[in-house]
């Protein structure tokens, strides 16, 4: 018999004729809370999930696997049963049909997690058990919420005395039920319950939880935010990386799987450059052509890299990077904008002889893992910037530490990293940290070589070149910004400052000798 039908058997034939679904507080004195099916009719749950979609159900799934009882609520009640009659057999659930029913299965301090859709889903969904808690219940949002709305609702939550956590939750469907990454927001006094629980169910690397309490109010959605703007430059890197071994190499996207497979046996080591591999490995059935040949070549977003990019901007953080990647997936999808530029004349590429391949992929590794140290030293300097916005003490080290499993960036050189915020916490960047300066120094030639044939080839590396010109605009010693002071000035009289002198002038440019003023 399958473990469904067992559960439903349980259910079926344990079922109490005053109740079907849910708590309904204590048992009449005479009886004993009968074990309903797989779940405990009078449990007090220590957690509570609400929105039962994939991943949802997948972190009810491991708290339960991990010994809590959890209870479990969903808008229609089918989803509900689905779980406890799929997956009963895993834990100890229980099922509420009603807010009620659900907010009275939980033990106090009460913890309710909602994963539903971010934005005005999420509102909804507060609006309807706030008032259903007492002061410290905790509330907690794992969706991709945006940190903005995390801070507000954490901020009108407190007033009426309950805990609100945003925590950033990463590695997908399969990362929510076998261990994720999470990035927890919200005050300290919430972690001290929470904490253990997520660090339960987290991944762990060294026997370490990829779990930690990143800040207060909206920190944890922040840092998930920038793990994804990461990603998004970490995936954008690798397109343009396969893209070169594709176009100026010569080799079939079999031939690309395997020089990744061996690339993440070395400092590029991590989930992204291995799942590639199995992409680019991948014969697409109906066709027999490579998958990656017969996929449409228009990217989507679901807007987390977006907003990334626009808080970046705000902070005035350059994140050149991953403001490419985001801007290289809309422009993907410009199909007009590009049939207006198809067959304008580019560069030209011809074939090269298989060692000249072999030489130009060792110089494409370079270039992708001298990017990739660009495009992480900017999302930490994002980090670091937001903290000094919104007063959050976070730990550097620690987000390289959680980010080394469960997420989708994980990757083995998040060990370095946490040993060079180990080493020096204030590091502004990474490239103040000995190693990574001399890998990106042994860089230089085959970087620059690689965005400079791609260019003469007329190959598109928006993220490559992103990342030198970041690491060329920072390394400057006069930089044209001199230039735009003065244009500044003449059309606006914004004023500038000197070299050799402080304060702030004005030159007055409709004057014929031009004299400058102090402003
Ligand atoms: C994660 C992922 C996830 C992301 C989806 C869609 O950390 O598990 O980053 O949160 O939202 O993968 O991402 P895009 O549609 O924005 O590429």
């Amino acid at each position: 018999m399958t473990d469904r039908a067992r559960n439903r058997r349980r259910i079926e034939t344990n079922r109490p004729t005053v109740r079907t679904w849910g708590y309904r507080g204590p048992p009449a004195p005479s009886t004993t809370p009968p074990i309903l099916g797989t779940y405990l009719v009078n449990a007090t749950a220590a957690i509570g999930v609400t929105g039962l979609g994939v991943m949802g159900r997948n972190l009810a799934r491991n708290f339960a696997r991990n010994g809590y009882t959890v209870a479990v609520h969903n808008r229609s009640a089918g989803r509900t049963r689905a779980l406890v009659e799929e997956f009963g057999h895993e834990g100890a659930f229980v099922p509420a049909e009603s807010a009620a029913d659900f907010v009275a299965a939980l033990e106090r301090p009460r913890r309710l997690m909602i994963m539903v859709q971010a934005g005005a889903v999420t509102d909804a969904v507060i609006d309807e058990f706030a008032p259903l808690l007492e002061p410290g219940d905790m509330i907690i949002d794992g969706g991709n919420a945006h940190y903005a709305d995390t801070r507000r609702r954490e901020e009108a939550l407190r007033e009426r005395g309950l805990h609100f956590v945003g925590a950033g939750v990463s590695g997908g469907e399969e990362g929510a039920l076998n261990g994720p990454a999470v990035m927890v927001g919200g005050s300290t006094e919430s972690y001290d319950v929470l904490g253990p629980m997520f660090e339960s169910i987290s991944a762990k690397v060294g026997g370490e939880p990829c779990a930690t309490h990143i800040g207060t109010d909206g920190a944890g959605h922040f840092v998930k935010m920038v793990h994804n703007g990461i990603e998004y430059a970490d995936m954008q890197l690798i397109a343009e990386a396969y893209d070169l071994l594709r176009q100026v190499a010569g080799y079939t996207p079999s031939e690309i799987a395997d020089i990744f497979r061996s690339w993440n046996e070395g400092r590029l080591g991590s989930y992204l450059i291995e799942i590639t591999a199995e992409v680019l490995a991948h014969t697409d059935a109906a066709t027999g052509l490579a998958f990656v040949d017969v996929v449409a070549d228009a990217a989507g977003q679901k807007g987390t890299g977006r907003w990334t990019v626009q808080t970046a901007l705000d902070l005035g953080s350059p994140v050149t990077a991953i403001a490419q990647a985001t801007f290289s997936r809309a422009a993907s999808g410009q199909s007009a904008l590009r049939a207006a530029y198809a067959g304008l004349p580019g560069g030209t590429t011809p074939p090269l002889s298989r060692t000249e391949a072999t030489r130009f992929t060792s110089q494409v590794e370079h270039a992708l893992y001298a990017s990739k140290v660009i495009a992480y030293d900017q999302g930490w300097k994002m980090i670091q910037d937001a903290a000094g916005e919104f007063g959050w003490k976070i730990d550097l080290g620690a987000v390289a530490r959680i980010w080394r499993g469960g997420c989708i960036i994980r990757a083995s050189f998040l060990d370095r990293i946490r040993a060079a915020y180990a080493t020096d916490p204030d590091l502004v960047s990474l490239l103040g940290e000995m190693e990574f300066a001399m890998e990106i120094t042994d860089a230089q030639v085959p970087w620059r070589e690689t965005v400079a044939s791609a260019a003469r080839r007329g190959i598109p590396v928006p993220a490559f070149s992103a990342a030198l010109a970041h690491y060329d605009t920072l390394r400057a010693e006069r930089l044209p910004a001199a230039l735009l002071q003065g244009q500044r000035d003449y059309f606006g009289a914004h004023t500038y400052e000197r070299t050799d002198r402080p304060g702030a002038f004005h030159t007055h440019w409709a004057e014929a000798d031009r004299p400058e003023t102090a402003a």
